[in-house]
């Protein structure tokens, strides 16, 4: 799908859909909507009486144009209270506008930019959002459906056009359009890992995925290190759970560095990259395993970041810090009760093979560490926990510096990507405490789980500032996350982490 800006007038464009859209409330059509509608003879008017329509948040009326506009269809979009519009908003509606197209089988479609008319919202921005809204409702991972593959060149929306009569505002929704398509790519290339079979998706697979990243890049620079060198760093989190498998572990260290100027900060991202979790000896239920494609999902994201960090340029110095394995159980495979001593010198307690996204990031994040950054952020498939306490659409956050928190939290009501936090509450820190090592791995049992996950990674980052945010819920949506989320990898905190990198 081919997105652009174009100066056309609406009335006179076309295509096989023209969206134009209408706030809830409003009496009388305005802007582009009421060219067109004095194009049509007042049809939009009668129209909108005649069914009802009351504009609600994503509520459409489509109907043929039977050649009075060169436009086939017609689809008012209705844009709900004008309080509360945001940019989040418009993702939605590029969400819709997509779903729509696809029913009726539309290849071309040219819109007005919902938002910087009586929204008065930033052109940029606008744009920007509908970009993404647009892009991430149209993914489909069809990497193993051949056939349809071939079908989307064929029946799929070709053109989506935003039109545009002001030159110097075409160029502002251009910008909008280039930083949208970045962000997306980043998203949808996150997708992309988490939707690949574990198979096709080991921990070497990964390896290449970073390599792929920096190639060719002279700002973007990358360290693996394989078993050899991991037993000279001692990082036994890894290595202990990586164990079980034959497939080889592997620490991945990306460092972007902005083209000019000095860094304002330095950021390191760490993701959870276990390819496939079975849980260990201490296995998984049938159910319980079926996703478990999905635990680096992490790792993804923070790939994702980097993916789109070359053309979004943030003046941040990135790192991004994956322990790459995988959970198996075997002869060889780590036991319950056994100890291991991490990187970082602290003795682990094995209470539960199947607690191991921890236990890896023991090594991660006390790596990150050693790199001095000013902030710590790691993403995670931690717990099942987070899921029982938040639910599927919603990402625990917590950590031990309440600035970012709160940024993180104010940015994620943009970019839809929906936080609640925890507390890593003091008294509970006891609890994992270990009996015979320095830490376990389990903490207070099945209660409160996302919370001793979280006090379990506290032990490992000094007094860096630092976030852990447990997406093991929000990685995967088991049914359509929202109007730009199908079923699937979501690319959860790529975009969050983006615009956070972007303004801190
Ligand atoms: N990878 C899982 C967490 C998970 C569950 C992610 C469901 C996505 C969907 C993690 O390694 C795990 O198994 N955690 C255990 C910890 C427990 C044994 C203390 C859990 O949450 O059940
Ligand atoms: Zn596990
Ligand atoms: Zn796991």
């Amino acid at each position: 799908m081919n997105i652009q800006s174009q100066n056309i007038n609406l009335a006179e464009a076309k295509c096989d859909l023209l969206v134009i859209n209408q706030f809830e409330g409003v009496k009388k059509p305005g802007g582009g909507t009421a060219a067109v509608d004095r194009a049509l003879d007042g049809l939009i008017q009668k129209l909108t009486r005649e069914e009802k329509f009351k504009a609600k948040f994503g509520e459409t009326l489509i109907f043929h144009t039977h050649g009075k506009i060169p436009a086939k269809k017609v689809m008012i979009l209705g844009l709900g209270e004008r309080q509360g519009f945001n940019v989040e908003s418009i993702r939605k509606l590029g969400g819709i506008t997509i779903q729509k197209a696809r029913d009726l089988k539309a290849k071309s479609v040219v819109t007005i930019l919902h938002g910087p008319g009586t929204g008065r919202l930033d052109p940029t921005f606008c744009s920007r959002a509908l970009t993404e809204g647009v892009t991430l409702a149209n993914y489909r991972f069809l990497k193993y459906k051949k056939e349809e593959a071939k079908k989307v060149g064929k029946v799929d929306l070709q053109e989506f056009t935003i039109a545009e009569i002001s030159r110097s505002k075409i160029r502002k929704i251009q910008r909008g359009i280039e930083l949208g398509t970045a962000e997306s790519r980043g998203v949808m290339y996150a997708r992309d890992l988490v939707n690949e079979p574990a198979m096709h998706m080991l921990p070497k697979d990964l390896v290449e995925r970073a390599k792929e990243i920096s190639k060719g890049k002279s700002n973007i620079k990358l360290k693996i290190f394989n078993r050899e060198q991991l037993e000279k760093m001692n990082a036994w989190g890894i290595l202990g759970v990586a164990m079980g498998s034959v497939n080889e572990p592997y620490m991945i260290h990306l460092k972007y560095t902005p083209k000019k100027g000095k860094p304002k900060k330095r950021v390191a991202l760490v993701g959870k990259g276990l390819t496939f979790d079975s849980g260990g000896l201490n296995i998984k239920t049938g159910n319980g395993m079926s996703e478990m494609k999905i635990d680096m999902a992490g790792a993804a994201s923070v790939l994702g970041v980097f993916h789109a960090l070359d053309a979004l340029q943030p003046k941040v110095e990135v790192h991004a810090i994956i322990g790459a394995c995988e959970n198996m159980p075997s002869g060889s495979a780590v036991r319950p009760g056994d100890i291991i001593t991490s990187m970082s010198g602290k003795t682990i307690e094995i209470n539960n093979t199947d607690a191991e996204g921890r236990v890896t990031m023991a090594d991660t994040l006390h790596y990150a560490n050693k790199q001095k950054p000013d902030q710590i952020i790691d993403l995670a498939t931690l717990t099942s926990a987070v899921i029982v306490a938040l639910g599927s659409d919603i990402t625990g956050i917590m950590g031990n510096d309440q600035k970012m928190i709160n940024k993180l939290s104010d940015i994620s009501k943009l970019t839809g990507e929906k936080l609640w936090q925890l507390p890593l509450d003091k008294d509970y820190a006891k609890r994992i405490k270990g009996k015979v090592g320095d830490v376990n791995n389990i903490g207070g049992g099945r209660t409160g789980g996302a919370i001793f996950a979280g006090l379990f990674l506290q032990e490992f980052i000094g007094k860096t500032p630092w976030v852990h945010m447990d997406i093991a819920a929000t990685a995967y949506a088991e049914k359509p996350m929202n109007e730009y989320t199908p079923i699937g990898g979501t690319g959860v905190g790529v975009r969050l982490l983006l615009h956070y990198l972007d303004q801190v």
